[in-house]
């Protein structure tokens, strides 16, 4: 059955408005994790804009599911990573400027350093996915490094819901599924999903593992983290 990771950035994206010490992203995950989250995934930025060191280190030691490191390939990241051993890395482009990370990683023209970070971090025992948008083309190349997972990009799914392209964008995401199932990856997705666009996504099948942020902190501004985590584990398992 269908897993959420629960991403906690935006906890962090509040108190960083203010500089201070609250709300405190590590005990959004503990919470998140009680409430049925059996992963928690948080983005380390080069500018550090909203995740700091200190969350990381700290959510490595209370963290009890799964830790998901999202981050760019760079040297920096790689050895940040290979030094606090979350159980996974994902992979993500990263452009300074963008408001959330904005398009997949394209596999094909960066085949050498993603491979290389890829075999620097399975030495250091860490499972890695790549975050790609659903093309076939950069899902051959992300089997090419050596990844274990990808992690498909629904933004463009998210964005269509609803409209003339929708459908074209679902099945582009089921196409997806099957061909990384059938070459051997592992298969999570994220980016842009909610309560109510999960439902033909979940659908599908195929999927092991949701990454989901920015829905569920939102609800949980209005009704509480618990009770947000519960409605989308309810989603992902049932739909
Ligand atoms: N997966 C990846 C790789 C992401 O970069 C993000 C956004 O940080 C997410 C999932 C979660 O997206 P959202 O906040 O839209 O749920």
């Amino acid at each position: 059955m269908a897993k959420l990771g629960l991403n906690v950035d935006h906890v962090a994206t509040v108190r960083q408005a203010r500089g201070g010490v609250e709300p405190d992203p590590v005990i959004a995950a503990a919470i998140g994790e009680l409430a049925g989250a059996e992963g928690i995934t948080i983005h380390l930025r080069e500018d550090r804009r909203h995740i700091q060191d200190r969350d990381l280190e700290i959510m490595r030691q209370t963290v009890k599911t799964k830790l998901n490191l999202e981050m760019a390939a760079t040297q920096e990241m790689v050895r940040i990573a290979l030094r606090i051993k979350p159980e996974q890395v994902t992979l993500v482009p990263e452009k300074r400027l963008e408001l959330t990370t904005e398009g997949g990683l394209d596999v094909i023209l960066n085949l050498k350093t993603i491979t290389d970070s890829v075999k620097r971090l399975h030495d250091g025992g860490i499972s890695v996915s790549l975050f790609v948008d659903p093309n076939q083309e950069q899902i051959k190349a992300a089997n090419k490094t050596g990844a274990d997972y990808i992690e498909i990009h629904t933004g463009a799914y998210a964005e269509a819901f609803n409209t003339a392209d929708m459908g074209h964008e679902l099945e582009k995401i089921d196409t997806a599924i099957k061909l990384a199932a059938k070459i051997g990856l592992g298969i999570n997705a994220g980016h842009g999903l909610n309560y109510v666009n999960i439902k033909p996504i979940a659908s599908l099948g195929g999927i092991e593992e949701y990454n989901i942020g920015h829905s569920i902190i939102s609800r949980a501004v209005l009704v509480g983290l618990d009770r947000a985590v519960k409605d989308m584990v309810e989603l992902i398992k049932y739909s």
